[in-house]
């Protein structure tokens, strides 16, 4: 969307205020609004950091939990994702619910206290879901009035839309409404439904000049916008013809917010879900479009470009997207664009380009549904349609191309895991006749200049070598090897992969009859590990046989949880922010169990 457009729509957001939207206070806006600004004018850090010891730890801050008792810190708060989280007593939430639990007040007293501390005003409580709900009435009654004047007498609205090749059922599902000619036909009939100006002028469905009102849809074609439960958020006005501007929107208000919601979610969302796939179109007239010709999994961003919030949105449905822009060089600007956003999203995207027709309006309605489905079928992946268009900016007969390729060619495979970053090193590497090593080395240096930070590796994979309870145990065995019979859980102590191997061996010669020693093992073994064997039966055994098995059990058992307890933590630091609540919710409640079993594991 350009510039002007932009400040257009941000003029109308709020024609009395003069201050910039985040220092004007809003009588009307909701609880969401308010929390958000104050969640981005507080830091989490600084509010923890009142009433706990809080040291930096990697990119996390951690300190002692002021919610349960302890003495080494497991309470870790995240500047970068302004949460926090115990390990140790699974307590987690934003700052808000910090205030919550750390004050023991209610929700909204802490909004309140916040709010108050970092200068947002709020209004008085309960004033906003009330004000929420009129809004969405006005929105409601509006809808109804537009469709009405559609079905009622024959208008150009409906000419134009049957012009467009839209059948009455289509229209019907997408509520497709019409604004009249007249200045003031839904303001009137707005006010005779008892709602105020004042509101109105806040959706945008009226504007306002030297203390008058007057209708701001006149003479267009009205496609509602629903949010995902259906209800009328805002509106998308389409002149007739070629009048401009083409499109006219609702403004942003504390109801419609264009950067997350989708055009028409409401209604694709069901099909988007049972195929697991989106088809991400540009335009609201693609979005109909594909709908009458039974592609019922399409949406559209709301004229503006593809947002995070967006991304996240369609996530709750699949992980499935197909980008399906306009075929003119912005569209594809703009897919390149928002593929970067769903692949940050953790969404698997795919990119197509209608062949025939300027978008897929067009073509649709010239060449059908199949030929559409097939293009579908045929979208390339991530890095294929990345690699496709770099190919097509450098001179890969020249040296000098070939080098400026590769080298953005590595930036595109670092965004890919490394199982998928080798399959296309394979495939660059046959295309072009790149040597796979030159583009593993290329990648290399991608990946030591990087713009994040990298993830150090747990203590899991440490030196080779046989561990401690290992070698007890090996110790036990080659005094009798009968105790395999005995312990049957004894193979979980073997988590080396030089343990793994001689318990094996062990193992089948005791299956065959043959006696087990440390000489006749080692002839199945390579050197390496008949020497580790040796080396481990090395000193005298610690203990009672059935202390040192039942010690070694427990001491297996122990570091399989505490390898699955890194792993949870590892991943409740790395836990996508818009997956947080119910990813971390589970992770924090599967460490709570794992802890509890360590504890009692401890105590016997
Ligand atoms: P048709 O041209 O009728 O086929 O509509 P379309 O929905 O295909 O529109 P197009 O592909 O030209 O634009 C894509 C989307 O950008 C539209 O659906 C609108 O959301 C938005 N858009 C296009 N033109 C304008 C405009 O003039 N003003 C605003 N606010 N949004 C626009
Ligand atoms: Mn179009």
């Amino acid at each position: 969307m350009d510039d002007a457009r932009q400040r257009a729509e941000e003029k109308e957001t709020c024609p009395r205020c003069r201050l910039s939207r985040h220092q004007g206070v809003d009588a009307l806006r909701t609880n969401s609004d308010v929390i958000e600004e104050i969640k981005s004018r507080i830091d989490i850090v600084d509010v923890v950091s009142r009433v706990v010891d809080l040291k930096k730890a990697g990119r996390n801050y951690k300190g002692l939990c002021p919610f349960h008792n302890e003495k080494t810190p497991s309470f870790v708060v995240s500047e970068e994702k302004q949460i926090f989280t115990c390990f140790g007593c699974g307590k987690t939430g934003d700052v808000i619910e910090f205030e919550k639990e750390y004050h023991g007040i209610d929700f909204m007293t802490a909004v309140e206290k916040l709010a108050d501390e970092c200068g947002v005003k709020i209004t008085r409580r309960g004033g906003s879901e009330k004000e929420r709900a009129a809004l969405l009435e006005i929105n409601r009654q509006a809808a109804r009035f537009f469709y009405i004047n559609m079905r009622s007498r024959p208008n150009p609205g409906m000419e134009y839309m049957r012009r467009r090749g839209l059948n009455q059922e289509t229209m019907h599902a997408f509520g497709i409404g019409y604004a009249d000619g007249s200045w003031d036909s839904l303001l009137k009939y707005l006010k005779q439904r008892g709602f105020e100006e004042e509101q109105m002028l806040q959706l945008g469905l009226v504007s306002k000049s030297r203390g008058s009102y007057y209708d701001k849809f006149r003479d267009r074609v009205i496609f509602p916008i629903r949010s995902t439960q259906n209800k009328v958020i805002g509106f998308g006005g389409r002149a007739i013809g070629d009048a401009m501007p083409k499109y006219l929107n609702s403004s942003e208000s504390s109801i419609f917010k264009k950067k997350s919601n989708l055009y028409d979610l409401s209604l694709a969302k069901n099909a988007i879900g049972s195929q697991d796939c989106a088809i991400l179109v540009e335009g609201y007239m693609d979005v109909i479009a594909l709908h009458q010709s039974g592609i019922e999994n399409a949406a559209a961003s709301l004229g503006t470009a593809l947002t995070e919030q967006q991304a996240a949105l369609l996530k709750r449905y699949t992980k499935n997207v197909v980008l399906c822009y306009d075929a003119d060089a912005a569209g594809q600007a703009a897919a390149l664009r928002g593929m970067d956003i769903l692949h940050r999203a953790g969404i698997k995207v795919r990119v197509m380009h209608v062949t025939d027709g300027k978008d897929p309006d067009e073509f649709i309605k010239k060449r059908g549904r199949a030929a559409f489905d097939a293009l579908v079928d045929a979208a390339l992946p991530f890095a294929e349609y990345k690699l496709k268009v770099l190919q097509t900016r450098f001179d890969l007969g020249e040296t000098e191309g070939r080098i400026g390729f590769l080298e953005e060619a590595a930036r595109v495979l670092n965004q890919l895991s490394p199982v998928e970053a080798d399959i296309y090193i394979k495939k660059l590497s046959a295309d072009y006749g790149i040597s796979e090593q030159a583009l593993h080395a290329q990648q290399e240096i991608r990946k030591s200049t990087p713009r994040t930070g990298r993830v150090r590796r747990g203590r899991t994979q440490q030196q080779s070598g046989l561990k401690p309870p290992e070698k007890s145990v090996l110790k036990v065995l080659m005094t009798d090897a009968a105790y395999l019979e005995q312990e049957p859980g004894i193979e979980k102590v073997f988590t080396s992969p030089a343990g793994v191997r001689i318990y094996q061996a062990i193992a089948a010669m005791h299956r065959e009859g043959v006696p087990v020693t440390a000489v006749t093992c080692a002839e199945r073994l390579s050197e390496e590990d008949a020497q580790m064997l040796r080396d481990a039966l090395d000193g005298v055994l610690l203990g009672s046989v059935d202390q040192v098995l039942s010690d070694c059990l427990a001491a297996a058992e122990e570091s399989r949880l505490r390898e699955e307890e890194e792993k949870i933590i590892a991943r409740l630091s790395l836990a996508d922010e818009d997956d947080n609540d119910e990813e971390i919710n589970r992770l924090t409640r599967r460490l709570m169990e794992v802890q509890k079993e360590l504890t009692t594991l401890k105590a016997r």
